[in-house]
């Protein structure tokens, strides 16, 4: 279970990363090296995570991992990404460059749930088939 769940947040994560950067970049956001790099080594933690997994997982460590992604995220989102809203001057051409991708990633996530024994829950395909009917 630990390990479908990061490979799941490791999927979406990068998606969703190179989603936003893709936003800042063609907004000409002057953070955008420094962000990608926040992005980067969040990927990189996830990763490490997942061949420590891969070894030997606890609920232990994900509880500890599950704290740090929480407190990184929060800080990330409320500093670092809010930080880009005021180079957003066309929400029309934002939300064009968002939603490319987003449906097949999605869709994506779907099929890797199926997959997974461990992680089959009609509660998460619902709440991603919904998520996909919003992007469409
Ligand atoms: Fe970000």
């Amino acid at each position: 279970m630990i390990q479908a769940t990061l490979d799941t947040l490791s999927h979406y994560a990068s998606f969703f990363f190179h989603r936003e950067e893709k936003l800042m970049d063609a907004f000409n956001y002057p953070g955008l090296e420094f962000h990608r790099a926040e992005h980067r080594n969040l990927l990189q933690k996830i990763a490490k995570q997942r061949i420590a997994a891969k070894r030997k997982a606890s609920v232990k460590s994900a509880k500890k991992l599950f704290d740090e992604l929480s407190s990184w995220f929060c800080h990330h989102a409320l500093l670092q990404d809010i930080a880009f809203a005021p180079y957003i001057d066309d929400t029309e051409k934002a939300e064009r460059i968002a939603r490319e991708g987003t449906a097949e990633c999605l869709l994506d996530l779907t099929v890797e749930h199926k997959e997974s024994a461990a992680c089959r829950s009609s509660h998460v395909e619902v709440e991603v088939e919904a998520a996909v009917a919003r992007v469409l």
